[in-house]
């Protein structure tokens, strides 16, 4: 997820550009760059890092002009560097484009368009864009150009356009990613959100997806991108304040982040698989595909949430695929004597790439001739460069210290690489698979119904708020979903709270129920529902507060437990996805009412980088 910001009008355009991408900052801050029409030629400058070298950058390189376009780039295709930073250019020159969304046939397009003799200055997927312009511009006007080439691409997009050949537009789309125009007097501004538009004007435009807007600095026309047609939009005023909106209009970037989970998980299986084949394509994998049918076992990597989902993953790809798969804490892997050789893969779960005991086991599997698998969020980071072959999670920066959609996104990449090891273990046949898959493009949808019940949940949080001790209990693949439950907690509300496997609960924890002590059962319906109920009797019969996540229409748990959250029904593979939401929602609404940080809780950091 990138920030763009686009500007056209009377005033000087790179003091507006860099103005707003500090507003947009959040959204990505590996590199940045602008570019301005100067009356005759597209001038730019790009950096890696944050947008105060970009700042930095004008003051010594002057870039005049009131036509300009810039961005804040999160890395997805390609490490954070000056060359993959936006704006790009197409061969002459003449066009500049930022984007910020995935293209997901770029590399198809990519190969189509060089052998035709452009010639690609980036490792991103955006780059294609500005050629595939530049290929039908050379007979056609830029908006016919953009509507023929947006023809060719498959994936989601914000695409913000000029042309030194019509300097005196500025065009842009959009496709399943933000766009929001602003009106000013004689001037127009483009961005990924309000934030950047509002010093200069409250009166803007959402726009939907296929979308085209055409502006010059005396008016704008939006139209349908695929037939034309004019479409009247409703001018909004917005009533925000610039700091309210800097996270999105969001409180904090942890609410925005749970938030964006229906968008991060699509984000996190798009364009990688076949629905009617039931096959998966991880381009990641292809390096490594000779490989995989020599292989007799799988480790798993990770620390923290990465563990949890390495948990859930684990009891995937052993029951799709039947490989044995262990799941280990880094920290402990790489001071153990672990058996690991070439017949094993190891996989490495990290949101940010950086965490160092993942380093080290990975590094210590490479030692022993292991093949290596990374599983990121951060574009270029240590593990994604250490790896044999990965796959992005595509969610997006996570800048709450608790992760909340990188773990989501974990899951859906770990169920996508399970159904992919099923199929080349031919354990899993094509209906199957297909089942999965269409349940896997369900939870969105089913993601924003669970979102819906936060108000609910902020409830529920106010008879928590003064607990000192809570239990989370799940079984099988919600197990592990008890554990991220009860860390979710522990991290921002500085409850104390165990996760553990249900049936457990009779050797030791029980020991600690009494009417002051809450426990969250994960009691979604599959096969140890029956066994979950019983274990929940026992904590009734001690008085214990009872909480449960129950699959929607089970009315007997009614008369069991103090509060039900009800959970929409999808296949036991994905429940965790689902039954993760409601968790980070309670320690969420439990940690505002403590007054906590909840972004930058206390003695936690994002990525730990030391051992
Ligand atoms: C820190 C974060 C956790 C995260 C863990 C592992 O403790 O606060 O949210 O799960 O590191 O981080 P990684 O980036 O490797 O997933």
């Amino acid at each position: 997820m990138c920030g763009i910001i686009g500007y056209i009008g009377q005033r000087e355009a790179s003091s507006i550009l860099i103005g707003g991408l500090k507003c947009l900052e959040y959204r990505g801050y590996d590199s940045a760059g602008m570019a301005v029409f100067d009356g005759q030629n597209i001038q730019d400058i790009k950096i890696k890092g944050k947008i105060f070298g970009l700042a930095k950058a004008l003051e010594k390189k002057n870039l005049p002009g009131k036509l300009g376009i810039a961005h804040t780039r999160w890395a997805t295709h390609g490490a954070p560097s000056i060359i993959n930073a936006h704006p790009h250019f197409c061969c002459s020159r003449h066009i500049a484009i930022v984007h910020n969304g995935i293209i997901e046939n770029y590399a198809n397009l990519r190969k189509v368009l060089i052998k035709e003799g452009h010639h690609f200055s980036s490792e991103t997927d955006s780059e294609v864009l500005a050629h595939l312009i530049e290929k039908y511009h050379k007979h056609k006007s830029l908006t016919k150009a953009i509507q023929l080439a947006l023809k060719q691409v498959i994936g989601a997009y914000a695409l913000v356009v000029i042309s030194a050949t019509e300097p005196q537009k500025m065009i842009a789309i959009k496709k399943s990613s933000s766009l929001i125009l602003g009106l000013g007097q004689k001037e127009y501004l483009l961005a990924s959100d309000a934030s950047a538009i509002i010093p200069h004007t409250k009166k803007v435009i959402y726009l939907d997806d296929n979308e085209m807007v055409v502006l010059s600095k005396n008016g704008y026309r939006i139209h349908n991108l695929g037939n034309n047609h004019l479409i009247k939009k409703k001018v909004e005023t917005i009533n925000w304040n610039l700091t309210q909106i800097s996270k999105d209009g969001f409180k904090t970037f942890m609410l925005k982040e749970i938030f964006e989970q229906p968008e991060s998980i699509a984000n996190a299986f798009r364009g990688r698989f076949i629905p009617e084949k039931g096959q998966i394509k991880l381009g990641g994998l292809e390096t490594i595909e000779s490989k995989l049918p020599h292989l007799s076992r799988i480790i798993i990597v990770a620390c923290g949430s990465s563990w949890h989902a390495g948990l859930v993953g684990g009891s995937l790809i052993e029951e799709l695929a039947k490989i044995p798969v262990k799941v280990e804490y880094a920290s402990e892997f790489r001071y153990r004597y672990p058996v690991v050789g070439p017949d094993c893969l190891v996989i490495a779960i990290s949101q940010s790439g950086e965490t160092a005991d993942t380093i080290a086991a990975l590094e210590l599997a490479k030692t022993k001739k292991a093949l290596t698998f990374g599983i990121c969020n951060v574009v270029g980071s240590s593990i994604a460069r250490l790896v044999d072959a990965g796959a992005y999670l595509h969610a997006g920066p996570e800048i709450g210290v608790a992760t909340t959609k990188g773990f989501t996104s974990q899951l859906i990449v770990l169920t996508i690489l399970a159904i992919h090891f099923a199929n080349l273990k031919k354990t899993i046949n094509r209906k199957n698979a297909q089942k999965i898959l269409k349940e896997l493009t369900r939870l969105p949808v089913l993601i924003k119904k669970l979102l819906d019940q936060s108000g609910s949940l902020a409830e529920l949080a106010q008879k928590l708020k003064n607990t000192h001790n809570c239990l989370y209990l799940g079984r099988g693949y919600n197990f592990p979903i008890a554990l991220e439950g009860a860390l979710k907690l522990k991290e921002i509300s500085y409850i104390h709270a165990e996760g553990y496997p249900a049936a457990e609960m009779k050797h030791g924890p029980i020991a600690l129920i009494d009417k002051k002590m809450p426990t969250i059962f994960i009691a979604t319906q599959d096969k140890t529902y029956k066994k979950i109920i019983s274990n929940m009797l026992e904590v009734k019969a001690r008085n214990g507060m009872i909480i449960a996540l129950a699959t929607v229409g089970d009315k007997k748990i009614t008369s069991i437990a103090d509060k039900v959250i009800y959970i929409p029904r999808t296949i036991d593979f994905l429940m965790p996805v689902l039954n993760t939401i409601p968790c980070q929602l309670l320690a969420y609404h439990i940690a505002i009412l403590k007054g906590h940080d909840i972004d930058k809780p206390r003695n936690l950091a994002k990525s730990v980088t030391v051992e």
